[in-house]
């Protein structure tokens, strides 16, 4: 090996290079090359912070950002010579910067690190996603909201253990997912909140002695300040714990979402039909239609969870401030935002184009004695029974149905009177 073989962007105390499989587990940019646009944005930023405060000519600061501008337009237009050599976005951008504007290039690194550069990008980027999210997620809410209002008296039994309940109304059924998604974008939008403090000027951990200025680069970039402390800014990754909790957690909704779909369009349920442009059918049976798009989402649930997962995993432990694990932290965020954007899609189409079979619906909740409780209840209201008592004086009403198999409805008064002297005919208003 020779020196010239060493990096050229931090080779100079490097005799040779790297081995080819340290080069690979060393290599990002498959992975961050999606943080471009925060990276040019916050370059940007910096650029013309070091131009004001002089610490660069204005001159040079305009070179740079003309550069920036270049390479930004090279990115969007996918012509960006993207080059494993170069490691990371970073390094890629930067050297692309040397090749159109000469030596002035290195002075972009001035009063900056790649950990407080990558910091800010990736809590940009984050931040993006959210308001993505969110956006996705409010559509969904759309959705629901219209079903449940159009399904406002749609009778159909509630359930616990998933055995019939009490009824209840696919309305009110469908507007309960309505609120967890409504938690589910708070959640997001908080962490966004609190994500949104600029850790760049604290360069490698310790901060710098160039005279920078870290309030306009945070107000220019929108965050709502500077992080206070340096050796935080580079080190903290709680954001990510946040994004992906919050997105694992809004999978977990899905997904029961999902699991109620898949049972409701069973043969035996059949509360529920997909539209056939979210079904598919089996290669072997020609009767069947299975409910796959809401299979998928639940599966990718999976990923949701293991993805915080890993990321509290890769961090616990780690001693201030940046290492190199931290590389880590960029895939599972990037797959918990893709994952999550197309399985808030598939749901708001699914349920869109799907079919309620509100007769069987409410021929199921006469099925399962679902008015029980409200029998109990009238015992307790116009008879004043104890609660305990009028319990007891249902369950043997319902036995009573069960013998003569007849709905609760269908019971003879004077039967019901042997059990329970004072019930009335009024009763049948709540059976
Ligand atoms: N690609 C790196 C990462 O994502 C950038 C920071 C590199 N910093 C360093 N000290 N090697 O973590």
């Amino acid at each position: 090996m020779t020196k010239k073989d060493a990096n050229k962007m931090w080779g100079g105390r490097f005799d040779s290079k790297p081995t080819d499989i340290m080069q690979q587990i060393n290599v990002s940019i498959d992975v961050d090359a999606r943080l471009w646009p925060h990276d040019i944005a916050l370059s940007k930023a910096h650029a013309e912070m070091l131009g004001k405060q002089k610490i660069i000519t204005k001159k040079e600061a305009d070179t740079l950002i003309d550069g920036l501008n270049k390479i930004e337009k090279e990115l969007q237009s996918s012509k960006f010579p993207f080059r494993p050599e170069f490691e990371d976005i970073h390094m890629n951008i930067e050297a692309r910067l040397k090749e159109l504007v000469g030596d002035v290039a290195g002075k972009l690194h001035t009063a900056r690190s790649r950990n407080d550069q990558v910091a800010t990008g990736f809590r940009m980027w984050t931040r993006d996603a959210i308001s993505d999210l969110v956006a996705e997620i409010e559509g969904f809410q759309t959705t629901i909201k219209t079903l449940s209002k159009k399904h406002a008296k749609d009778v159909m039994p509630g359930f616990t253990h998933l055995q019939p309940a009490q009824p209840v109304t696919l309305g009110k059924h469908l507007d309960a997912y309505w609120h967890m998604l409504n938690r589910d974008k708070s959640r997001l939008q908080d962490c966004s909140k609190r994500l949104n403090k600029c850790p760049l000027g604290a360069a490698a951990l310790a901060g710098t002695p160039f005279p920078i200025d870290r309030d306009f680069t945070a107000k220019k970039l929108g965050f709502d300040g500077p992080m206070e402390n340096t050796m935080d800014a580079v080190s903290a990754r709680d954001f990510v714990a946040e994004f992906l909790f919050a997105c694992a957690q809004a999978g977990l909704h899905l997904s029961r979402l999902t699991e109620e779909i898949i049972i409701w369009s069973s043969t035996q349920f059949n509360f529920v039909a997909l539209s056939d442009q979210w079904s598919t059918g089996s290669s072997i049976m020609p009767q069947k239609k299975n409910p796959d798009s809401a299979e998928l989402v639940r599966g990718k649930t999976g990923r949701l969870t293991g993805n915080l997962v890993q990321l509290m995993t890769m961090m616990k432990g780690l001693p201030l401030t940046y290492n190199r694990d931290m590389q880590e932290d960029k895939e599972s965020a990037f797959d918990s935002y893709d994952t999550l954007k197309l399985c808030l899609q598939v749901m708001n189409g699914a349920l869109d184009t799907a079919k309620f079979n509100t007769d069987q619906m409410l021929q199921a909740s006469e099925d399962g004695y679902t008015t029980a409780t409200a029998l109990a209840d009238w015992l307790v209201m116009e008879l004043g029974l104890p609660f305990r008592d009028a319990h007891h004086v249902t369950g043997k009403i319902v036995k009573l149905a069960e013998k003569k198999s007849c709905k609760l409805s269908e019971l003879d008064l004077k039967d019901m009177q042997k059990i329970e002297a004072g019930i009335t005919n009024d009763i049948f208003k709540v059976l």
